[in-house]
């Protein structure tokens, strides 16, 4: 009998993965950093769409930092062509497939050309039912805790509320993932053992899996052995076992 999907097993709804290890992918061959890239954006495609076959709703990627602006101009243009001939060569697939587009980070650093063509992705991929892909573009954590705080002292300071009422819910709506829930697991892949700020608000409670595999080389099943990992994890959200026992719904409301 074949495995039952990711919806029916233990609650996965959320992937988050930093894709790491392109440029190593690239020296192991000798070849320019971009040709590492190119094949990260293969991987893309395949573990969007094995992503998209097991059930899993949400899948987010970590596809250019705050920090990565500071890399080479032509390495910087290189990842932005690559990004809109991945837009362009993905969209019938996506609208087939029930793939949505939602794009966080600071966008008013993209260019005007990425700006539009990603707006107009969104828009057109906007009733996709099957899998949001989330991808983090000049994405950085603190900046996005740093741009929601603004955005939510602005409204304290128009509306004159009280900050001691101002709560979870509140801050996390003025967050880039307004609407999406929590990852529930982080795979990092090239071997490294950080969060690099990445959803640093979002990850709070989501696990962590490392492995050493090159973001090029990542396939199904490399993601298949990090699922079962994490089918392995027990949650506990800051609870005790015994509470998770006797009431498992306890688990999502509370934390420590
Ligand atoms: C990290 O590898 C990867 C990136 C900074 C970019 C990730 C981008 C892609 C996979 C392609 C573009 C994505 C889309 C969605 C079109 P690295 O360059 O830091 O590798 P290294 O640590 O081995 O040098």
């Amino acid at each position: 009998m074949s495995k039952p999907l990711l919806s029916e097993q233990k609650n996965l709804q959320h992937l988050a993965i930093i894709m790491d290890g392109n440029g190593r992918w690239a020296k192991q061959r000798n070849l320019p950093r971009i040709a590492g890239h190119n094949q990260g954006v293969q991987t893309v495609i395949n573990i969007v769409d094995e992503c998209a076959r097991q059930g899993i709703r949400y899948l987010s990627l970590f596809a250019f930092s705050s920090e990565n602006w500071g890399r080479p101009s032509q390495e910087v243009d290189a990842l932005m062509e690559l990004l809109l001939q991945f837009l362009a060569s993905q969209r019938e697939q996506m609208l087939e497939n029930g793939i949505r587009l939602r794009v966080i980070g600071d966008r008013n650093r993209l260019s005007e050309a990425v700006r539009r063509a990603l707006t107009a992705a969104e828009v057109e991929t906007a009733s996709g039912k099957n899998l949001t892909l989330v991808l983090a573009l000049s994405y950085g954590g603190r900046d996005e805790i740093l741009r929601a705080t603004r955005l939510l002292v602005q409204q304290a300071l128009a509306e004159g509320g009280d900050p001691a009422a101002i709560n979870e819910q509140d801050f996390e709506s003025c967050l880039d993932t307004l609407g999406l829930p929590a990852p529930d697991l982080l795979i990092r892949t090239s071997g490294e053992m950080r969060i690099s700020n990445f959803l640093l608000w979002q990850l709070a409670y989501a696990e962590l899996y490392f492995t050493e595999v090159l973001w090029p080389d990542f396939d199904a099943v490399e993601l298949q052995k990090a699922i079962d990992d994490y089918q392995r994890r027990k949650r506990r959200f800051g609870l005790t076992d015994d509470q998770l026992d006797t009431e498992p719904k306890l688990q999502r409301e509370t934390t420590d």
